[in-house]
């Protein structure tokens, strides 16, 4: 098998060769696939992220969620409790900063601040899936520690983590350690996977 910076190496080089309009159509594909999942009525509270390295734009699913008066959360960098995350409401007007890793985020405001728990739905950022939900991150573990104790499906077994990739993103099989945090739920523009 493949390991895993291998494959790390492989799919963001695979993503980040993805021209403009494939970007655009992608993102596009994913906020309209996101919208009409069944599970998003239950959601209020919703976390995503800013897109980097490739990573599929989430802009176009963050504003959808704004047009329905969804209440949307980006990560930072927990200022205490080194490689975790916290989440923070984010408006079209927040203020926002680059973190050490010149990826712009809320600029720290405690009210604003959600606990984890409280979320309705995470949405993950991911560099490789595979139809099981295993997940490869970009090798941080900063999703794992945060999600360790998070329950990835609500009481009705609606998904509450979910993995947000291109098609091109899905591997064969992700060699997994102990630690990773499975997705219920990955999302690309053309399908929704329910592992
Ligand atoms: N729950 C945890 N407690 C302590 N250390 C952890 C935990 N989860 C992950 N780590 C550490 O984080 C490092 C990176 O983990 P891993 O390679 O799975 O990152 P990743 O899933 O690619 O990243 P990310 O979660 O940021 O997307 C590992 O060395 C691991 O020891
Ligand atoms: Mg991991």
């Amino acid at each position: 098998m493949t390991s895993r910076t291998e494959l790390r190496q492989l799919i963001r080089h695979r993503r980040q060769q993805l021209s403009h309009q494939q970007q655009q159509q992608a993102a596009q594909a994913l906020a309209e696939r996101v919208c009409q999942w069944s599970g998003l009525e239950d959601c209020q509270h919703i976390a995503l992220y800013l897109s980097n390295d490739g990573e599929l734009d989430t802009w176009p699913l963050i504003h959808a969620l704004w047009q329905r008066q969804k209440h949307v959360y980006l990560p930072l960098l927990h200022p205490f409790t080194s490689g975790h995350l916290i989440f923070q409401h984010f408006l079209p007007n927040t203020p926002m900063r680059h973190n050490q890793f010149g990826i712009p985020e809320p600029d720290w405001s405690c009210p604003d601040l959600m606990p984890v728990a409280q979320l309705d739905l995470i949405a993950t950022p991911l560099v490789a899936f595979d139809a099981k939900g295993n997940r490869l991150g970009m090798g941080g573990g900063f999703y794992d520690r945060t999600l360790a104790n998070f329950a990835g499906q609500s009481a009705d077994g609606r998904a509450r983590l979910m993995g947000l990739a291109h098609d091109c993103q899905q591997v064969d099989a992700i060699p997994t350690e102990a630690w990773d945090v499975p997705l219920p739920a990955i999302c690309t523009p053309r399908q929704i996977f329910l592992p």
